[in-house]
């Protein structure tokens, strides 16, 4: 992957424990498989507990199967029974060229689902994303969703 040293210099001066998750997005990535979009998402849950999840996108010839890292990260956390409330949420992209992306913001899928597991831990969590040598960190994943879907 391919960091400018502006970038590096902005992760080292994140906290510790953005650093970590954004750190453990960026090893997801390695397990994206995305062989139709050449697009490699990774994503890291850091749980209140300091356990970390991974998530990274999986796609499949029949496209619609596919599902992305955020999705992917946050159903593995949910399926996995762990009741550790979530701290952060980390998302970072590349190009097929191993570039960083120059959007990477989360898909609205993902936006909806992220916001349900932050409404039901009653707590917000972060999120941090990163695109373009940039990073963005936000305090609570409902900043990303206005007016939900909900009934
Ligand atoms: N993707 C993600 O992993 N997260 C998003 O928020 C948007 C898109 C993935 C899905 C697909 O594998 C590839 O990026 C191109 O859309």
């Amino acid at each position: 992957m391919k960091f400018t040293k502006s970038f590096e210099n902005q992760v080292n001066k994140l906290g510790s424990e953005e650093q970590l998750v954004l750190k453990a997005s960026l090893k997801a990535v390695s397990n994206s498989y995305s062989p139709y979009s050449h697009f490699k998402v990774g994503a890291a849950l850091l749980l209140d507990n300091g356990e970390l999840i991974l998530g990274s996108n999986q796609e499949n010839i029949a496209y619609p199967s596919g599902l992305c890292a955020e999705r992917t990260a946050l159903f593995s956390y949910g399926s996995s029974g762990i009741k550790s409330p979530i701290k952060m949420l980390a998302i970072i992209a590349f190009n097929k060229d191993k570039k960083q992306s120059d959007t990477c913001s989360p898909c609205g899928s993902c936006r909806q689902v992220m916001l349900e597991y932050e409404q039901l831990q009653k707590k917000p969590y972060k999120v941090i994303f990163s695109y373009n040598g940039k990073i963005e960190i936000l305090d609570s994943s409902a900043l990303l969703l206005p007016y939900a879907f909900h009934f």
